[in-house]
């Protein structure tokens, strides 16, 4: 274990887990306790705490708790995205899902709601611009860390993010040495803001929205709190809106709400057109 780890008894991991649990959907299992505590830690030592159940207890009942609760987010989160990330998910969206939809409502609206440093959400930008169908579409993301929307909204990538780069991308990026610079119509044509997945309030928040992207963080979760997650997103889908989540991900378990389609070899939940 990482020396500068504070010790996490398996009691105060219990407790210090549930609340992480409770506020931010993350789900921390057992055998994760050594990974918690040298997460949580750094946090815990730079606020003054040199025990985790004491900075569990300023968590749970200080004034100042709700803030201090989004500063740890940040030690919690994985942000792990990359331009072009499950493209062909993307490709059907813009391509079989999207045309009969804006040619019945005239414009849709987009939500990528866990959309890290924003590649997915620009990804996006991009597909829908070389198709003319940018104009059309109001393009909302959102993320619980507001470090990772800080970065989103400087538009610029480098390293990891632009490991699988699709061919169409030379068209959404200018490039400064190995840094890329979106251009300027994509960075201005996506609106992000913060928001906790795990509180039902803020996600009725968005309003009504035709399509919802919420890829690779659903693993994170328990069977419960995506259940929750999936209620209130079928609450603000329009009818026939579409849900998207990672290919490695399921929400067939869950019946009800959404059923399952497949369209160019990608899966989607759509919510009941009637
Ligand atoms: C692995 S990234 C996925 C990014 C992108 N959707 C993709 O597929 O490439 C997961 C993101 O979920 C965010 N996240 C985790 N828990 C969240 C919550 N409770 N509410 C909102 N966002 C959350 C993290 O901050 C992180 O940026």
């Amino acid at each position: 274990m990482n020396p500068r780890a504070l010790p996490l008894s398996s009691p105060v991991f219990t407790i210090l887990s549930g609340l992480i649990e409770e506020r931010l959907g993350l789900f921390f299992s057992p055998q994760d306790s050594d990974i918690l505590a040298e997460k949580i830690s750094p946090r815990a030592l730079e606020r003054g705490f040199d025990s985790l159940l004491d900075y569990y207890y300023y968590l749970r009942y200080d004034a100042g708790a709700a803030e201090e609760l989004e500063q740890l987010a940040e030690a919690l989160v994985v942000n792990e995205t990359y331009i072009g990330r499950e493209l062909d998910q993307l490709t059907a969206l813009v391509d079989v899902l999207l045309p009969p939809l804006l040619a019945e409502r005239g414009q849709a609206r987009i939500w990528s709601a866990a959309c890290s440093t924003g590649e997915e959400p620009f990804t996006l930008a991009g597909m829908l611009n070389d198709r003319g169908l940018l104009p059309k579409v109001e393009l909302l993301a959102s993320d619980i860390s507001q470090r990772v929307l800080a970065v989103a909204k400087a538009g610029k990538f480098s390293g990891r993010s632009l490991r699988s780069l699709p061919p169409a991308s030379s068209r959404w990026l200018d490039y400064d040495g190995a840094t890329a610079r979106l251009k300027p119509e994509l960075l201005r044509a996506v609106k992000f803001r913060q928001l906790n997945l795990n509180e039902r309030e803020s996600i009725q928040s968005m309003g009504k929205v035709d399509v919802i992207l919420c890829r690779n963080v659903l693993i994170y979760f328990r069977d419960a709190t995506i259940k929750t997650v999936a209620e209130s997103f079928a609450s603000v889908l329009n009818p026939g809106g579409y849900l998207l989540i990672g290919a490695s991900e399921s929400l067939l378990r869950f019946g009800a709400s959404f059923r399952c389609e497949e369209h160019g070899g990608a899966f989607f939940y759509r919510k009941d057109p009637a």
